[in-house]
């Protein structure tokens, strides 16, 4: 690569890295690049190739609204469609020439004298850019727990963000760890083709009903033809979606609605009182992700499918002991058990102008203005970063709302020459907001959820609704000091 210096680096190309680079595009900055780990874009809906893996978020609101999905087929799109629909945004923005691929960021380093951004990156090498905007996501590491035994298992075994199709399930005892958003999608599935399909589960679900709806032919025109159809729509469910908001606040009357749906829809599929007791939650109804499927339960009262809440004792050779003592034969183990989404920067090293770097300031616990930027890191904006996660509506309407504000960031920028960084005390207020406004939210109560730490403060999720970040999330030069190019001191 030339020493040519980038307007911006993006980290990432799935609906995050994406979105941000036809923003840029939209608005005439052309001086920017996207590097990419994987060998293609698509994030999540490029990883997640499981069986029935596709969006629990209706269609019309999983797209940007300057891109909308207008011929996607239903209602809660497939992981290929979603797919098809980020390679179609691509095509549309001319993003290709942008995209690096096999491109690792593994180290970036804020270089005080030139006011950019050093970044290494892998195949490439050094890359120097005025702006760093960290596209990782939440939800793009899998986690494999370590169980005892585990090494001894001469089965085949995967993550089911790293499926292996290779692997024969028909006729096969196939155990899945875990039971949450991605598991409640695969089982139906395996269930199919198993000989025998035993589900370890360690908490149960609240579960809702999803109603899958296929568009047809004469809907998917009049979309295309008269986009204002598919607008109303998707404005429509948008608002059905942030009045869900009030199902994650404690004690609150759309939250015991909430509750009883998702226990009618349990008695309504599951006849079989012992198996509906190991289904029903024990914890607060939004503590974590609400699911949305139509065929998990029903997938339960198979003759080849059984449910053990026993924690898993150890491994051996051929299968699986309970802490009951039951030996559970295992030719495939899938692994449903998340992805590491606390640890926002993964391996990535981040360096401040101060020396310090990202994972040590993090040390206790990811935090962000607006999930957006941290003091003493100039010029970097983050995508989906803390405290920006949802339970009740899209991710990708959220991503937007970031978009525009880190664009009129970097306009800001790149008009003034000037390095910013957001100032420490508004940094302090704001966390502190939010955390008292999240102790109203169900997402602070106890259970086991990739929304909390270790210590069991909430560092994902934003504890408000989309409309209220939308109206947080205003670029104000004001609140970063600015330092202009070439100058040592920063002044406000
Ligand atoms: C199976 C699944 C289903 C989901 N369904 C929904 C849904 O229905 N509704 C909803 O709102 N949200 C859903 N989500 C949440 C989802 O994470 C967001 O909606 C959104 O897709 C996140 O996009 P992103 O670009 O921020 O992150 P990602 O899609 O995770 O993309 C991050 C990219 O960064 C790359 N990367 C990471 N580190 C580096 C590095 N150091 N250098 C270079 N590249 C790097 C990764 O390879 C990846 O391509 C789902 C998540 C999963 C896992
Ligand atoms: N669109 C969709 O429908 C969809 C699909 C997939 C994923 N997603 C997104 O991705 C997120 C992650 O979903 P996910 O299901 O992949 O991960 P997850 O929500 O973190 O669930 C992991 C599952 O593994 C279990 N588990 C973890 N460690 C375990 C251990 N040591 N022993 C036994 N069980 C263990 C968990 O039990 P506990 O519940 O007890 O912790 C849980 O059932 C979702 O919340 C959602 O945001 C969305």
């Amino acid at each position: 690569m030339s020493q040519q210096i980038l307007d911006v680096a993006i980290l990432g190309s799935g609906y995050g890295g994406l979105g941000m680079a036809a923003v840029l595009k939209q608005n005439g900055i052309e001086n920017f690049k996207i590097f990419e780990k994987a060998d293609a874009l698509g994030g999540v809906w490029r990883d997640n190739i499981y069986p029935g893996a596709a969006c629990d978020t209706q269609s019309h609101i999983y797209c940007f609204s300057y891109f909308p999905h207008l011929r996607v087929s239903r209602m809660y799109a497939g992981q290929e469609e979603l797919l098809g629909y980020l390679n179609d945004l691509a095509s549309h923005f001319n993003l290709h020439p942008h995209l690096s691929y096999n491109a690792e960021i593994t180290q970036a380093i804020w270089n005080k004298e030139q006011q950019l951004w050093d970044l290494e990156i892998q195949n490439l090498g050094r890359v120097q850019a005025k702006v760093f905007i960290p596209a990782w996501g939440q939800l793009n590491t899998p986690v494999i727990p370590s169980f005892k035994g585990a090494e001894r298992f001469q089965g085949q075994s995967f993550h089911s963000a790293a499926w292996q199709y290779e692997v024969n399930l028909t006729d096969k005892n196939v155990v899945s760890i875990g039971s949450a958003a991605s598991a409640v999608q695969y089982i139906p599935e395996v269930a199919k083709q198993a000989k025998q399909l035993t589900i370890f589960q360690r908490s149960a679900n609240w579960i809702m009903p999803r109603d899958q709806y296929v568009f047809s032919q004469a809907e998917l025109d009049e979309f295309e033809h008269h986009p204002a159809a598919f607008f109303a729509s998707r404005q429509h469910i948008h608002q059905m979606r942030e009045d869900g908001f009030h199902r994650t606040q404690h004690g609150s009357d759309m939250q015991k609605e909430g509750e009883r749906l998702a226990l009618q829809h349990l008695y309504d599929s599951i006849p079989d009182p012992i198996l509906r007791a190991k289904l029903t939650p024990d914890y607060e109804f939004g503590c974590k992700r609400i699911l949305r499927t139509d065929d998990y339960y029903p997938t339960l009262n198979r003759d080849n499918v059984s449910l053990v809440t026993d924690a898993i004792a150890e491994m051996s050779e051929h299968g699986i002991v309970t802490s009951a003592g039951e030996y559970i034969e295992a030719d495939v183990i899938i692994y449903g058990t998340g992805f590491a989404s606390q640890n926002f920067n993964g391996k990535l090293n981040i360096v401040a102008q101060n020396g310090e770097s990202l994972s040590q300031v993090w040390a206790d616990g990811a935090e962000a203005y607006l999930g957006l930027s941290v003091p003493q890191f100039n010029n970097l904006f983050l995508v989906y970063g803390p405290n920006t996660n949802l339970n009740h509506n899209s991710i990708v309407t959220m991503l937007e709302i970031q978009h525009q504000y880190i664009l009129e960031a970097v306009q800001h920028i790149l008009a003034h020459d000037v390095a910013l960084a957001v100032k420490p005390e508004l940094f302090e207020d704001y966390n502190h907001k939010i955390q008292q406004q999240m102790a109203h939210s169900a997402f602070s109560s106890d259970c086991s959820s990739w929304y909390k730490n270790a210590a069991g403060k909430v560092i994902n999720n934003w504890p408000l609704d989309v409309e209220a970040y939308r109206q947080a999330a205003q670029f104000q030069a004001s609140d970063y000091y600015s330092a202009h190019v070439g100058m040592e001191d920063q002044v406000v």
